[in-house]
């Protein structure tokens, strides 16, 4: 167990910068509680008034990420520009700033369910929020918000299978993720010049274009007593609904829900679509050559179970992308824990 992302507690928070809160709620915070959930380090605290009334604040601060502290700001304008995002999520009350520190205070969702473990109701749930969203993409979307590739390129940077074919520490890293490494190589010496050249026409998936979250997990659901809500928006961008799904389906597989086709079947049955099947095969590539990069690389400060999460979907990812074009199946994963 590689421990707890590092979360400041409330007592760092700058007294201002509290004030500053206090004021957006309507009164004093009488008792704050870090919240876990996530995988990064940002500060965020369940805050309770002497009233009862309960309030989530998430923020960036010193000790953040610069990814975490750009994420912050993005979704602050994500949820000023989108107010009925409040429809899918928690409200927004308000934004409040002081120095290095950055916060974003919402409403506050109390959990009824805990996922994972994902139960089939849970799943079916999730998938008829994410159509609910998608459908609901407002007309200024497609003008007024960032197409997709550039955001999840611009927070996360641009690797794929194209920089697994080349020799170095990201090919060397991914190799390591299997049990034998060199039955790894010769199945991408085999196959990674075309699933490069399948994530090229990543930009161009078809199927119905909406908004899309891009970043759908357990952890940015909560299952509440009347409807899930979907949280963490900084990625909120305009492009293929299919993207943003195919995103989500290796998490549900990895945390013991559905496979990945039949989270996809659940999704259009619900939506009442088909996607095509070369539309298919260039999300799961995507999805896949996306975890690829990044599942074997080095660990990174303040991040101590992002490669652990993101190997719980690679594996999914890539089972998916073979079933799905035919291919023979990489060799097995060497066994990997938080
Ligand atoms: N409005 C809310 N009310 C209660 N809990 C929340 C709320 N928003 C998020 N959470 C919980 O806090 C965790 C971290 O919040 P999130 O917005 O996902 O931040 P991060 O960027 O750190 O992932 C979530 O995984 C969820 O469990
Ligand atoms: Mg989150």
């Amino acid at each position: 167990m590689s421990g707890r992302e590092p979360k400041p507690a409330w007592a760092e928070v700058p007294a201002s910068l509290r004030a500053q809160i206090e004021a957006l709620i309507g009164g004093n915070v009488a008792r704050a509680e870090i919240v876990w959930g996530g995988y990064g380090p940002s500060a965020t605290f369940l805050l309770s008034r002497a009233s009862g009334e309960t309030y989530f604040c998430k923020g960036t601060h010193p000790g953040q990420t610069r990814q975490g502290h750009e994420a912050l700001i993005r979704e602050r304008q994500n949820y000023e520009a989108f107010p009925e995002l409040g429809r899918f999520g928690p409200h927004y009350l308000g934004g409040a700033d002081e120095g290095d520190w950055h916060v974003a205070v919402l409403e506050s969702v109390a959990r009824s369910i805990h996922v994972p473990p994902w139960r089939a109701d849970a799943a079916q749930s999730a998938i008829a929020l994410i159509v609910a969203f998608h459908d609901a993409s407002p007309e200024r979307a497609g003008t007024d918000l960032r197409p997709s590739e550039d955001v999840s390129g611009l927070l996360y940077g641009e690797a794929g299978w194209a920089s697994l074919i080349e020799a170095g520490p990201m090919r060397d890293g991914f190799l390591a993720l299997f049990e034998d490494t060199q039955a790894a190589g010769d199945w991408l010496d085999r196959h990674g010049a075309a699933l490069a050249s399948i994530s090229e026409k990543g930009a161009g998936i078809g199927g119905p274009r909406s908004w899309v979250h891009l970043d759908i997990r357990s952890d940015n659901l909560i299952f509440a007593a009347d409807r899930v809500h979907l949280v963490d928006w900084p990625m909120l961008s305009f492009g293929p609904a299919l993207l943003d799904i195919a995103f989500f389906l290796p998490s549900l597989a990895g945390e013991g829900g559905p496979d990945c086709n039949d989270g996809l079947k659940l999704y259009e049955a619900v939506r009442g679509i088909q996607f095509e099947h070369d539309d298919v095969v260039t999300a799961s590539t995507v999805v896949a050559g996306f975890f690829a990069a990044r599942a074997g690389g080095p660990p990174i400060p303040g991040l101590p179970r992002l490669r652990w999460v993101q190997k719980l979907q690679l594996f999914p990812a890539l089972n998916w992308l073979c079933n799905v074009m035919g291919i023979e199946s990489p060799p097995l994963p060497r066994p990997f824990e938080p």
